[in-house]
């Protein structure tokens, strides 16, 4: 398990980190997305949803559906799940997280709502507020092996 932390000065830099993750994805893989409220988790996904479908013109943050299904034009469905307001992890098996882990990519806010259903594979990216400016977001990656490409790729284009 290797463990980044990159700095996102700014949300254009943050959608970049998405744009980055996008070219990296593949079916079955996960990412969850930590972090407080406004942190910047949806801004983030957005990022990657549009990469992978550009022609979207609305990327609603699925707050009280849940989950967001994309059908990009070429490779696997995106599931976006957004798990506030999940009231049990059990209740992430009726969204059919099961089948995402295994069919789709998923992007996972709030993926501790998810307990031990939390896939070990997935790649962890944690965003926190930073003193220095109210634009920046210091955003830590943690990932297994088949993630240490793309954490090398984030680190190198973004200050460490
Ligand atoms: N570096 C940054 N990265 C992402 N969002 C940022 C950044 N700086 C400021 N913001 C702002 O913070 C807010 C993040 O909102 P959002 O992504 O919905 O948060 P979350 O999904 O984590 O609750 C947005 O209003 C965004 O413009
Ligand atoms: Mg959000």
């Amino acid at each position: 398990m290797n463990r980044r932390e990159i700095i996102l000065c700014d949300p254009a830099a943050t959608t970049r980190l998405g744009f980055l993750l996008a070219g990296a994805l593949r079916t079955g893989d996960v990412i969850a997305l930590s972090g407080a409220l406004g942190a910047g988790k949806s801004v983030l996904a957005r990022g990657i949803v549009l990469a992978l479908c550009p022609d979207e013109a609305d990327i609603p943050s699925p707050t009280f559906t849940l989950v967001q299904t994309y059908e990009p034009a070429d490779g696997p469905s995106l599931m976006h799940f957004d798990l506030y307001r999940l009231e049990s992890a059990e209740e992430a098996l009726d969204l059919g997280i099961e089948d995402a882990f295994v069919e789709a990519v998923s992007l996972i806010e709030w993926p501790e709502r998810l307990g031990p259903w939390l896939p070990r594979g997935a790649l962890r990216i944690s965003l926190a507020p930073d003193d220095s400016s109210p634009e920046m977001r210091v955003a830590t990656l943690e990932g297994g092996p088949r993630w240490h490409p793309v954490m090398d790729q984030a680190s190198s284009l973004f200050t460490e």
